[in-house]
């Protein structure tokens, strides 16, 4: 058993995802949420920037006294997959929990991926599918509107922007006619209705957020780290700029208000010690 807060970060909204699961399935947990709005989004720059974020973002939420740091970013951990080795907390990422669910789930071994531009680029959904099972035909995409749009605000199923949108970047999808598709950003989990209309019902569609939360749970569990039962659990978010947008678009989601609990805070007051990157 511990006491201590789960800390779970993001370039911004998306890693709430993982949030939003990780409350209802462990109530008792206390959370401490940062979302990186100053500096989102992350997919569109460079493997080394993304890793100096990582580190910074990692080293505030130590500063909370976290007992384990999840990484609710396809990004991050598909570029940063290391930054475990040099934390003393158990750190998890969101690449094996959703590789893991698609095998699962696919039943012709055709699977889509779509993702930021980092994500894709770096190859690392085609290297933990291959990793489970070397028959798979994999097809990615990277979708570098969907951020941005989630970020503002745009993601009801019956918002024309956001499905044009999804029709252009999911066409070759279903041309390839996969039968699962990874949301491998968290962000994309808040299109999750404008995706499915556009997949169509045949395609099973994983969600990179409610994965990674149950993963969470799972090693909580196995590692004895989890709150004690009747702890009244909790969630802390702080985020790098203004904390109005991200209240309202962060209680929308969750349902409920934030009013008082979201925090302003300067990521660049925060270390990113560690090798050096390009
Ligand atoms: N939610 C992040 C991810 O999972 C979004 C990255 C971004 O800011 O571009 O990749």
């Amino acid at each position: 058993m511990d006491t201590r807060p789960v800390g779970v970060f993001d370039s911004g909204l998306g890693g709430l995802t993982a949030v939003r699961q990780l409350t209802a399935c462990m109530p008792e947990e206390r959370i401490v949420y940062f979302g990186d709005t100053g500096r989102v989004p992350y997919g569109s720059r460079s493997r080394g920037t993304i890793r100096r974020y990582a580190r910074q973002d990692a080293a505030f939420l130590l500063s909370q006294d976290v007992k384990m740091i999840v990484a609710a970013c396809g990004t991050v951990s598909s570029v940063a997959a290391d930054l475990g080795q040099e934390l003393p907390v158990p750190f998890l990422g969101v690449l094996g929990p959703t590789a893991q669910a698609a095998a699962a789930a696919t039943r012709t071994g055709r699977i889509g991926v779509i993702g930021t531009t980092a994500t894709i680029r770096s190859g690392s959904y085609r290297r933990a599918l291959a990793a489970i099972d070397p028959a798979f035909q994999v097809f990615d995409r990277d979708c570098p509107l969907f951020v941005p749009l989630v970020e503002n605000g745009f993601f009801a199923p019956d918002d024309p922007i956001p499905r044009l949108t999804a029709e252009r970047y999911l066409a070759p999808l279903r041309e390839a006619d996969v039968d699962t598709l990874i949301l491998g950003c968290t962000h994309y989990p808040l299109l999750l209705p404008v995706v499915a209309q556009v997949m169509g019902p045949g395609v099973a569609l994983i969600d990179s957020g409610r994965e990674t939360a149950l993963a969470c749970r799972r090693f909580l569990q196995e590692h004895g780290l989890e709150a004690p039962a009747g702890q009244e659990g909790g969630r802390r978010f702080f985020v790098s700029d203004r904390t109005e947008g991200f209240a309202s678009i962060a209680q929308t989601l969750l349902g409920e208000s934030l009013e008082g609990s979201v925090e302003h805070i300067d990521i660049e007051n925060f270390p990113c010690a560690g090798a050096e990157d390009r």
